[in-house]
C-alpha cells in the first residue's frame, strides 16, 4: 500500500512511518517541519492549517503522490499550550477539514488520531468505553478541537460516504518523544530531570491515574486499523487505543527513577486547568475489531523507554541542560531554545 501520514515528523508519526515501511508499504509524510529522527521516508513540508480552496489531488494546490489511505496525525497536541493559545485548537480543526476535503476529492479512507481528552475529566466511570463520550463535557480547547474533528469526520461519512477509523489515544510514550522544548511531555520530562538529579513536580499528586500506552502498542493498533480499513474489513468505527490499565503518575515517576538509579525528589501540586486526572480505557473494541492486543505494561515500557532515552542522550550530550519552557512561539514551533540575547 501507499500511505500518506500527516504529522509524520511527530512522535507517533515517526514510529508509525517506520512500522509501515517495515511491513513493506510506501510512506509519504506531510508535516510543517523536518523529521528530526529519520529520513527513511520522504516528508513534504507544508502548513496544513491554511485556509485553502478545494483542490483535488492534494492540499493547498500541492499535488500529493497517489496513495491508498491517509492517516491524519498532524495537530497541536499539547493540552496546556492550547489552554493558553486557543487559536491553535481552531487550527487543529482546520487541518482536519483540509485533510477531509482532500480525502473526499479522491475517495480515500481516513484514519484519525483523537484522544481520551474527549471524555472529559468527570470521573463518571471506572473504565471508559467509546460510547461514554458525551460532548457536553468538553474539558479544554484541545479536547474541543478533537471533538470538532471527530464530528466533521462523522458528518463526512454520512454526507459523502467517507470510510474512516477514529482512534482515541492515551499518554503514548516511548521512543521519539524527547524533543522536550517543542513537545513537553510528562514522562520524557521526568527522564530528563531525574537523569540530571533534579526535582520533579507531579501535578495532580497521588490522585492522578492515567492509562499509559507504549508507542509500539499504539502504532500496532493504527497499522492494523489502516490495513483493515483499506481492505474494508472494518470501517466507520471509533476505537480506544491504550493499554487498558490505570497507573498513578507517581508510580510512573518511581519506575523511571528506578531505571536511572536515583532517589526521586518529588513535589506534589494541584492539577492544572483543562487536565484529565483519571482515565482508564476499555479496549475491548480494539481487541474484537482488530485482533489487537497491547503487550507492553508500564513495568516493561518504562525500562525500554529509559534505555532509548539513554542511548539518544549519549549521542546528543548537548541536550543535557536545564529544561526551561520556551519563551516564544518560534522556540516552541522549532523545538529549540534561542541563545541568550537572541530576543524572544
Ligand atoms: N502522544 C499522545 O500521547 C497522544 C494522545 C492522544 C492523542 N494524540 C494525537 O495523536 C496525534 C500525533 O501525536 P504525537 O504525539 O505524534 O504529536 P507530535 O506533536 O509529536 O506530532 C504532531 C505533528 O504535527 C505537526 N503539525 C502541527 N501543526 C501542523 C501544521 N499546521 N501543518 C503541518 N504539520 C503540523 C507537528 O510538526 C508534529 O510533527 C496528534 O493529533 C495528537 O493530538 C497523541
Amino acid at each position: 500500500m501507499r500511505i500518506l501520514v500527516t504529522g509524520s515528523s511527530g512522535q507517533i508519526g515517526t514510529n508509525l512511518g517506520l512500522r509501515l515501511l517495515r511491513d513493506g508499504h510506501e510512506v509519504y509524510g506531510v508535516d510543517k517541519r523536518l523529521n528530526p529522527w529519520t529520513d527513511d521516508f520522504p516528508t513534504l513540508l507544508q502548513d496544513l492549517a491554511g485556509h485553502y480552496p478545494a483542490f483535488v489531488g492534494g492540499i493547498g494546490g500541492v499535488e500529493y503522490p497517489q496513495v491508498d489511505a491517509v492517516v491524519h496525525l498532524a495537530a497541536h497536541a499539547k493540552v496546556h499550550q492550547l489552554v493558553r493559545e486557543p487559536h491553535r485548537a481552531l487550527e487543529n480543526a482546520i487541518m482536519t477539514f483540509n485533510v477531509l476535503e482532500y480525502a473526499r476529492g479522491l475517495g480515500l479512507p481516513l484514519v484519525f488520531s483523537s484522544t481520551r481528552e474527549v471524555y472529559g475529566d468527570v470521573h463518571r466511570f471506572e473504565e471508559y468505553a467509546e460510547e461514554a463520550a458525551n460532548f457536553a463535557y468538553t474539558e479544554s480547547p484541545y479536547s474541543a478541537s478533537k471533538i470538532t474533528s471527530e464530528a466533521f469526520i462523522y458528518s463526512y461519512a454520512r454526507c459523502y460516504g467517507l470510510g474512516y477509523l477514529v482512534f482515541r489515544f492515551s499518554n503514548v510514550y516511548g521512543r521519539f518523544d524527547n524533543d522536550l522544548w517543542r513537545m513537553e511531555r510528562v514522562l520524557p520530562l521526568f527522564m530528563h530531570q531525574l537523569s540530571r538529579r533534579e526535582p520533579i513536580t507531579i501535578f495532580g499528586g497521588n490522585e492522578k491515574v492515567l492509562d499509559f500506552t507504549f508507542v509500539d502498542d499504539c502504532v500496532d493498533g493504527i497499522a492494523r486499523g489502516v490495513y483493515a480499513l483499506a481492505e474494508r474489513r472494518v470501517a466507520n468505527k471509533t476505537i480506544n487505543l491504550a493499554y487498558g490499565q490505570g497507573n498513578t503518575l507517581v508510580r510512573a515517576a518511581e519506575l523511571i527513577a528506578g531505571e536511572l538509579d536515583v532517589d526521586p525528589n518529588i513535589t506534589m501540586a494541584p492539577s492544572l486547568v483543562g487536565e484529565v486526572t483519571h482515565y482508564v480505557a476499555d479496549v475491548t473494541k480494539a481487541r474484537e475489531l482488530l485482533g489487537w492486543e497491547p503487550v507492553t505494561p508500564l513495568e516493561d515500557g518504562i525500562p525500554r523507554s529509559v534505555a532509548w532515552f539513554k542511548e539518544w542522550r549519549a549521542a546528543h550530550p548537548e541536550e543535557d541542560r536545564p529544561f526551561e519552557r520556551p519563551r516564544s512561539n518560534v522556540e516552541l514551533e522549532h523545538g529549540y531554545k534561542q541563545p541568550a540575547g537572541a530576543g524572544a
